[in-house]
């Protein structure tokens, strides 16, 4: 396991994302939420490959620009009847508002897992 300071919260608008280039090549997209909490997952999307930080977030999602899939930030899963799946990285903030996150294997991935609150209005798409 490996932490990067990634940047700084205070980089991020609330409902937006950062990119983050780690060692190894890793691009990871980094979302703020609504109430600070910061979040980071894979940036390609498990579908075909859309960049998830362009992509709209609502609650603890995010919608891929390209065909709308809806990717749980915290555990990474599309959400059905879509499927696949993100890497989701543990991503914390420091005291100094800097963004750390951590690479490599990981404890146990599922334990991170919550169910967002629906997005009215969002859910729908061909
Ligand atoms: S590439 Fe993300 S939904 Fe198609």
């Amino acid at each position: 396991m490996s932490r990067h300071r990634v940047g700084r919260a205070g980089q991020i608008d609330a409902l937006g994302s950062r990119i983050a280039v780690v060692g190894g090549g890793e691009e990871i997209a980094l979302f703020k939420l609504t109430d600070g909490e910061v979040l980071a997952v894979e940036n390609r999307c498990p579908h075909k490959g859309g960049k998830l930080s362009e992509g709209m977030v609502c609650g603890s999602a995010v919608h891929c620009p390209l065909h709308d899939w809806k990717i749980d930030l915290r555990t990474g899963q599309a959400q059905a009847p879509d499927e696949g799946s993100v890497r989701t990285y543990a991503a914390d903030v420091d005291a100094e508002g800097s963004v750390w996150i951590e690479t490599g294997e990981r404890p146990d991935a599922a334990a991170a897992a919550a169910v967002p609150p629906a997005c009215a209005g969002l859910e729908e798409r061909s």
